[in-house]
């Protein structure tokens, strides 16, 4: 019997060519035994609304929307998930009976990540996040919904941390400040959602903030330890992780949604060697 042609998905990114995400939905796909194709698709920003129109009409099935498209995606789609909305950003799209749904994944991968892999308990517990972009807006639902002791977002400019806390504000105790203005005692987690990385930077945060029972986490990732990781296991902090989980994590999500099945995530994170 001939084979049907496989649904086609992609991530499309702008670079987008260092992309792990056509190797782990290739995984997921054959562990689950589906029939579907994943591709780059690299489309500029001002391209994006007419090529991702032309990817559905074409037949598309489901695509991930990387850096840095995810606003624009939660605007091409037309109906979107409770936390894409919250997040105001969609990292995954799915066409499903002629709509098109805009969801986010990025919270509740990286809260998969802390709680199943990683084991860490985090109700009750006092949290910092590095950063108030686009990162950290993905993220602050998922975590601020398991009942933190508290949450604090700090960045360079506290205006932009209090902007991106204020519409969360009814989910639980969280707020926003500037490196400068962070308590001295230690946090029980601290996440890395700034891009400082990406210039081999480390945001200037005073040590304090780690001690020898945090757990940190980087967002990013990459083949040797980042900045922040570096940085942490420098100041003496228990744990020290880089954000292949929440990338794999994430991805199973979307799988979940385009799929109806869920892939088994161990796998693929062994394969990507996740450091720490
Ligand atoms: P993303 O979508 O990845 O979150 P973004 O919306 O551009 O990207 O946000 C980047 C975040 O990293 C911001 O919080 C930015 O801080 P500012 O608001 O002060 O610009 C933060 N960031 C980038 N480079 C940084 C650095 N060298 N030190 C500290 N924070 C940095």
């Amino acid at each position: 019997m001939e084979e049907s042609p496989p649904d086609r998905y992609g991530v499309v990114g702008f670079p987008v060519a260092h992309s792990r995400s056509p190797f782990i939905h290739g995984m997921f796909a054959r562990q689950t035994a589906q029939n579907m194709e994943y591709r780059l698709y690299e489309i500029s920003p001002v391209a994006f609304k007419t090529e991702v129109a032309r990817f559905f009409a074409e037949g598309g099935r489901g695509l991930n929307i990387t850096v840095p498209h995810k606003t624009a995606a939660a605007d091409f789609a037309t109906e979107l998930t409770g936390r894409a909305e919250r997040a105001g950003a969609v990292n995954t799209l799915a066409k499903q009976d002629g709509r098109i749904l805009g969801d986010n994944t990025d919270g509740a991968g990286l809260v998969r990540d802390l709680q199943e892999n990683l084991q860490i308990e985090i109700p009750g517990k006092r949290v910092l996040i590095l950063g108030a972009g686009g990162a950290t807006r993905g993220i602050l639902a998922p975590l601020l919904e398991l009942d933190l002791d508290e949450l604090v977002v700090a960045n360079r400019t506290a205006e932009r941390a209090r902007d991106l806390v204020s519409p969360f504000s009814d989910l639980g105790k969280v707020r926003g400040c500037d490196f400068g203005d962070l308590p001295l005692r230690p946090f029980d987690l601290v996440i890395n959602a700034t891009s400082a990385g990406l210039d081999g930077e480390m945001p200037k945060v005073n040590a304090a903030v780690i001690g020898p029972l945090s757990i940190c986490y980087d967002l990013s990732y990459a083949k040797t330890d980042t900045p922040f990781v570096r940085w942490a296991w420098n100041q003496g902090c228990a744990r020290a992780v880089e954000g292949w989980g929440m990338l794999v994590e994430q991805a199973a999500e979307s799988f979940a949604l385009w799929r109806g099945v869920r892939p088994d995530t161990a796998p693929v994170l062994a394969v990507l060697e996740r450091p720490g």
